[in-house]
Order: structure tokens, then sequence, then C-alpha cells
């Protein structure tokens, strides 16, 4: 094991970090200002793969922000990757062995519905989970994010002059684009936003009973809602414009905890 990730597990038995962190795409400068405690990248920590993903540092760090302990994970672990469901999940199984009780997933998004403009933040009601595969055996609670802090981080959202809409969040495989079709039937079974992951990582939080909530940063409208093609470049880019609004409102919200 490695001596880093070893400093690390026992700096968080020392620190009790509150909150596990998922920056994705184009989001992992958010934590830059805060104090850092300790640092590894994903290849040194048990059972992580690398990051193959533009825009993914591929590295955890245990932070402080305003006496708020926190690990981030700068990058995640997508299926087009071609990781399988334990590897995708691995950030949060690792966050709660290391003691949070709490996990902020955040994602680059195209917006679907009408409020969900390019640059805005939403935050996740619920979400489609369109990549579950049916031999899984796990339960998913009935409810995955929790209310109570999608109440507030609406708070915080307001109180920094960042109002954040609320929507359902279609999970999709990846790595290409939608087709405009697959867009309008997305909408229409409900979806206000369509993203390549999030999903499974808080279906397994709210399984092992960790507290739960998601923000999309919308960086686009989703294929053939405008007449832009899209491209990787200029989604984190868009996000990149939107990463300062989201690290107001998560400051303010972690100097709640
Ligand atoms: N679709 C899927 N994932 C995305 C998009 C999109 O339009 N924009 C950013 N991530």
């Amino acid at each position: 094991m490695s001596s880093r990730f070893v400093e690390m597990a026992s700096a968080c038995r020392a620190e009790r970090p509150r909150v596990a962190l998922v920056l994705g795409s184009g989001l992992n400068a958010i934590s830059d200002g805060w104090r850092t405690i300790s640092s590894v990248p994903f290849a040194e920590l048990p059972g992580l793969p690398g990051t193959s993903v533009v825009g993914h540092r591929g590295r955890l760090v245990l932070h402080e922000f305003s006496s708020c302990r926190l690990l981030v994970f700068q990058g995640r672990v997508h299926f087009y990757e071609g990781h399988d469901a334990d590897a995708v999940a691995r950030p949060i199984t690792l966050a709660q062995e290391l003691g949070v009780g709490m996990v902020w997933l955040t994602n680059a998004a195209g917006g679907i519905g009408e409020a969900q403009a390019p640059g805005s933040l939403m935050l996740l009601e619920a979400h489609l989970n369109t990549m579950k595969k049916h031999w899984w055996p796990d339960v998913v609670p009935s409810r995955v994010y929790s209310s109570e802090w999608n109440g507030i981080l609406s708070e915080s959202g307001r109180s920094v002059g960042v109002p954040l809409t609320q929507g359902i969040y279609a999970g999709v495989f990846g790595p290409n684009y939608e087709t405009p079709a697959e867009v309008r039937a997305l909408r229409v079974i409900g979806a206000d936003a369509v993203g390549m992951s999030t999903v499974h990582e808080a279906e397994t939080a709210a399984r092992l009973g960790l507290e739960v909530a998601a923000i999309s940063c919308i960086a686009n409208r989703a294929a053939g809602l405008s007449p832009e093609p899209l491209s990787h470049a200029d989604v984190l880019r868009m996000v990149q414009q939107a990463a300062d609004r989201l690290r107001r409102v998560l400051e303010h919200a972690l100097a709640r905890i």
C-alpha cells in the first residue's frame, strides 16, 4: 500500500472529514484555495484506477475550509472509460471507509429543461439511471438525494447571489453526446439535464446510508436544442466559467457544517 495513502488514512482518523466532494469535468480547480492537509494520486488509492479524462486531475485531497475538513476527489471514474461498477463506486466506498457521512457530487451536464440554461447550476432532486445493469443485486433507496441538504445548498445559492434550479438528471453511458432524438426521448421521460456520471455513485452512497447531494453545472443545451455542435472543449470552457459560482455556493454551505 502506498505510504501517501497510509498517511492520508491516518490524517483522516485525526481530522475526521465530514464530507466527500467529487469534482467533475472542468471543476477540479474549485478547491485550489482551500488548505491542503494531505494529497494522494488516484493510482495510489486502493481499488481506484487512474483517470484518463481530459479535465480530471485524478487526485484525492484532504482539505480544510472554514474549520470543516473534507475529502475532495479531483476527478472521478466513468463507465465509458471501460471501468466496472465497483471501480466507478470506489471513491464513494473509500470515502465511507475514511469516515465521511456525506457525499456531494458535481458534474457537467447538458440542459434539457427550459430553466437549465448554459452556465446555470442544477441541484439533483432525483435521477434516471439509464446505465443500470439489471443483474446488480443492490436495492437503491427510493430517496437518494437529501431534501435537507438540497434546502441548505439552495439557501447558500440565494445567499451568494447564485440561484440554483432543481431538476431530474438522466445518467447516460457516453462517451458520445446524445443524438437529438435521444434528447427528445429523455425530455419525454422527465429529464431536465443529461450527463455521463453521478447516478451510480449517488445510489452507492445512499445505499451505504450516507447523505447525498449533487449539483450539475449546465455546460450547453443538450443535442438538438441549439444550433451549435457540441464539443468537449466548449463544454469544459463553459463549466470553467460556472466553476467560480459553484465554489461560492459550496464555500457558503461548508461554513455551515
Ligand atoms: N450530454 C452528456 N453529457 C454532458 C453534456 C451533454 O450534453 N454536456 C456536458 N456533459
